[in-house]
């Protein structure tokens, strides 16, 4: 059974003030749901003040991005053992703005893959396919490739903690989400791979998140898919009341017991 994770990327947003008061309501807001992890991602200058927040709650929090090297010359940079310093869960590796913007290739997001994982966060690593891609039939290798790369020598234990999160750049904040049908053949396809990587065992445990324009409107669909266990919002994550409607869709006639 794999427990559906819901998580709210709030990308360069917030001040410190409004990511404490966004904390504490979407803490009373849902301390009545149990049965799914709930993750924000506030920004870094955020992060102690929302971690000493959501400590007595039932919402995880983590990093956005983080460096490979635990301390060090690296002007800029926040090291895996200062987040774990501060209790950080998860850490979103690989999203594709740090791939298109920052210029992170695969070598680098796998080196901070295993960083994440010596120091005890659990990676959520996003993977997606530009539309140029998908219009030419490429998306599947695309993905694959970025799966075989980022996971180089990530152990079977450590896979099973390993969130993946399939994110095509053309949904991203762009308003078009993915057909409910295509992601769950992506997401798939991406278990499939983590099948020929490791074994039906691991990739049965693996959570495989969607993200792309996900919204209270088009959840309930997406997440009705039996491959999809949960999501990675972006700007629908920004306010509490539709973030918690998110979290809140519908469980379909599916169980999550038959995932
Ligand atoms: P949007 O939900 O704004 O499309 O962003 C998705 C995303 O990039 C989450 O990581």
């Amino acid at each position: 059974m794999r427990k559906p994770i819901i998580a709210g990327n709030w990308k360069m947003n917030k001040t410190i003030k409004k990511s404490v008061e966004f904390a504490r309501e979407l803490g009373e807001t849902l301390n009545d749901c149990p049965d799914m992890e709930i993750v924000i991602f506030p920004p870094f200058t955020a992060l102690y003040a929302v971690a000493n927040v959501v400590r007595d709650t039932n919402i995880l929090f983590g990093a956005q991005n983080m460096y490979f090297e635990p301390a060090g010359a690296y002007t800029g940079e926040v090291s895996p053992l200062m987040l774990a310093d501060i209790g950080v869960h998860y850490v979103i590796l690989g999203h594709s703005e740090r791939r298109e913007i920052l210029g992170e290739t695969d070598e680098i997001i796998n080196l901070k893959m295993k960083a994440a994982l010596n120091y005890r966060m659990k990676p959520i690593l996003c993977v997606g396919e530009k539309i140029e891609e998908r219009e030419k039939g490429k998306a599947e290798d695309v993905v694959h490739n970025q799966l075989v790369k980022d996971l180089h020598d990530i152990s079977k234990d450590e896979m099973v903690k390993t969130v993946l999160a399939y994110e095509p750049l053309w949904a991203i904040g762009t308003g078009k989400t993915a057909s409910p049908e295509d992601a769950n053949k992506m997401h798939a396809f991406i278990r499939e791979t983590i099948i020929s990587l490791y074994d039906k065992r691991t990739a049965s445990k693996v959570r495989i998140q969607y993200g792309g324009s996900v919204r209270p409107d088009n959840i309930d669909i997406l997440m009705a898919q039996p491959e999809i266990d949960g999501a990675l919002v972006g700007g629908a994550s920004l306010d509490v009341e539709s973030f918690a409607k998110i979290v809140r869709f519908k469980r379909s006639v599916l169980s999550f017991d038959d995932k």
